[in-house]
């Protein structure tokens, strides 16, 4: 048994990468191939990724954000329009509607799974409204179904959400277009990249143009529109492919190391996972806890006295600078945001943990606890 009553004597780190001897050898394999960019092995992820997320199309690119931002361009949305998002994310997803020339209106979120609540997303349509961008936070679903009934396109922010089901269905195989991240702390870790699933032909279509820029073969070529050369390059879908592999080995850590939070933390009063809703399968991206027993910044402050490295899932984005000046207005107040921007933590969480190192958090979470409830 490890010592559980003193410090670690190393700091952890909040999402290391799970890479091995296999990562690398794939990467080597891929450059003595002599092809590094966009070729065999980024066609081979999007076949697996195709099978893997149950969608008829799936195109490999450079980033989540591209996919988000091409998304929104296949869809038409442009200047004078809405975009309805949640502000609880990273702020890609909100950047992209504006890198589109549109306006994010930002609708509160749920209690409970902190994602958009579908009721205040109803009072913010108008004849505005182009789409609504909702986000899968930390890997539990959004409420697909009470979003898809208001008639708009869904571009599903699934950047936590590659292993994730909705009521039995794949995520990926739900929204009109489903966009994931292979950013390095991400389930499915390339380093950098994304990808674009959707079941709509005419969209896939104008997603690979916007892609690519390019038609036709050798120096004879053609552009159907003005793209964004945002494709993905062989060698970091040489590394999403190993990721692939072991993505349910990985899965069952994340898991097990969720279980372990839950049980570690059940008697703290003021320490409080975020809901989880027990019809979906949700993708471990994250373990967040609400704190409420002391100043939130106070205990992740502490927690790093520990060596315990934690993060926050999110900050706001309609409190950021560049969005001043920058909200609808008709923005409504988002209080149930607000209070849960100054609450959340993010406790480490990677199949690069071991067991004993989730302990080791769990100890350094109660003697903090017990040191700062107030
Ligand atoms: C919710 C969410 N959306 C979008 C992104 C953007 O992903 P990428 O870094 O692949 O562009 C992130 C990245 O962390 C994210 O957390």
């Amino acid at each position: 048994m490890p010592d559980v009553s003193a410090k670690r004597s190393e700091f952890l780190s909040f999402q290391p990468p799970a890479i091995t001897d296999a990562e690398i050898a794939a990467v080597s394999e891929t450059l003595r191939s002599g092809w590094l960019t966009t070729g065999p092995r980024t066609a081979e992820l999007e076949a697996r990724m195709r099978e893997y997320l149950e969608a008829e199309h799936v195109l490999a690119v450079s980033s989540c954000t591209a996919a988000l931002h091409l998304a929104l361009v296949s869809l038409g949305v442009g200047p004078g329009d809405e975009v309805i998002t949640s502000s609880l994310t990273w702020p890609a997803t909100a950047n992209v509607i504006v890198h589109a020339g549109a306006t994010p209106v930002f609708a509160d979120v749920r209690e409970d799974t902190l994602n958009v609540d579908p009721a205040r997303v109803a009072e913010l349509v108008s004849d505005r409204t182009k789409a609504i961008v909702p986000v899968d936070l930390y890997g539990q679903p959004a409420d697909l179904d009470e979003l898809a009934a208001l008639g708009l396109p869904l571009v599903e922010d699934a950047a936590h959400a590659a292993e994730s089901r909705y009521r039995g269905r794949k995520v990926g195989s739900i929204s009109d277009v489903t966009c994931f991240s292979l950013y390095a702390t991400k389930n499915i870790a390339a380093g950098e990249g994304g990808l674009i699933a959707t079941n709509r032909d005419d969209l896939a279509e104008a997603l690979d143009d916007l892609r690519v820029m390019r038609r036709g073969h050798g120096s004879l070529y053609d552009i159907a529109v003005p793209g964004y050369k945002a494709n993905l390059s062989d060698v970091l879908s040489s590394i999403a492919l190993v990721q692939l592999d072991k993505v349910d080995e990985h899965a069952a850590i994340r898991r097990r190391h969720v279980e372990l939070y839950e049980e570690g933390i059940d008697d703290l009063d003021g320490v409080e996972a975020v809901a989880r809703d027990p019809r979906d399968g949700h993708a471990n991206h994250l373990f967040v806890v609400r704190v409420t027993f002391a100043d939130r910044d106070e205990v992740q402050r502490a927690l790093a006295d520990e060596n315990i490295g934690t993060s926050i899932h999110f900050l706001p984005v309609h409190r950021l600078t560049a969005y001043r000046g920058r909200l609808a207005a008709h923005q409504p107040p988002l209080p149930v945001t607000e209070r849960a921007g100054a609450e959340v933590l993010s406790l480490p969480l990677s199949p690069a943990h071991s067991d004993d190192d989730v302990r080791d958090v769990v100890a350094a979470l109660r003697r903090v606890h017990a040191r700062l409830a107030r």
